[in-house]
């Protein structure tokens, strides 16, 4: 088994613990509020401030990020400038993934996720229990897919993106970069960049404002 550190100690990052388990040493949490420091969560230590993961002998995992905050993975990542062979990806034992799919470095798959058939899923996702991403689909770096969301066939998610528990992507359309797409939405058409959209059917709600970790 390798060691793994996790970036983060919030809610996503104690989820992703758990999926690893079965894989991976975890060896604990870096988190920048010095409160935190020399505690635990789920039972493991907070080693110290993120920028500590640089010299340890462990592979990484950025696990922060919600619906208000969820660009904060991407600037961690860059604040790191860590080279990719240092990122582990975590697919929890669940995870079913179809021929033809690949995931990429820094990704976490959480419990019950289905990837069908010819799904590419870029480095730095987040892809939340029993969220199910069908043939053909693309998800790009630094989204976020929230639980129970299902994508059709061959929907595009732009770089960023975070699509909110149970939204429902209709096949072939396009999520723009850095777009936020409400839970339980029905996504009929395309979300253009950095917009926010919700409802049934989804319209939209505002542009995206600027975000804080
Ligand atoms: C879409 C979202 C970001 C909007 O949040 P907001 O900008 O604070 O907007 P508000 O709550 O003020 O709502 C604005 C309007 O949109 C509506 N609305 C908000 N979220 C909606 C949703 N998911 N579906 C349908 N309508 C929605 C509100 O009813 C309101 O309508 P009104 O102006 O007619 O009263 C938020 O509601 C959301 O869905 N976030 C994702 C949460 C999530 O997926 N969490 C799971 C992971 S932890």
């Amino acid at each position: 088994m390798k060691d793994l550190v996790i970036v983060g100690a919030g809610g996503f990052a104690r989820e992703t613990a758990a999926a690893a388990h079965a894989g991976w040493r975890v060896l604990g949490f870096t988190d920048d509020d010095p409160a935190l420091n020399g505690t635990q969560r789920s039972g493991l230590p907070i080693l110290g401030p993120v920028d500590g993961v640089r010299d340890m002998d462990a592979a990484v995992v950025v696990c922060v990020g919600n619906p208000r905050a969820y660009t904060a993975r991407r600037r961690i990542v860059e604040r790191l400038g860590l080279p990719v062979e240092r990122y582990a990806t975590v697919v929890h034992p669940s995870v079913s993934i179809g021929a033809g799919s690949t995931i990429g470095a820094g990704s976490v798959l959480l419990a019950g996720a289905v990837l069908t058939a010819d799904v590419t899923v870029g480095g730095h996702v987040a892809v939340m229990p029993q969220a199910v991403l069908t043939h053909d689909d693309l998800v790009s770096p630094y989204a976020t897919i929230a639980s129970g969301v299902r994508l059709g066939g061959g929907v595009v998610v732009g770089e960023g993106a975070y699509l909110g528990a149970g939204a429902l992507i209709r096949e072939g359309v396009t999520v723009g970069a850095g777009s936020l797409v409400g839970m339980g939405s029905v996504v009929l058409r395309e979300v253009p960049a950095h917009q926010v959209w919700a409802g049934n059917p989804a319209r939209f709600l505002r542009e995206v404002k600027e975000l804080t970790s």
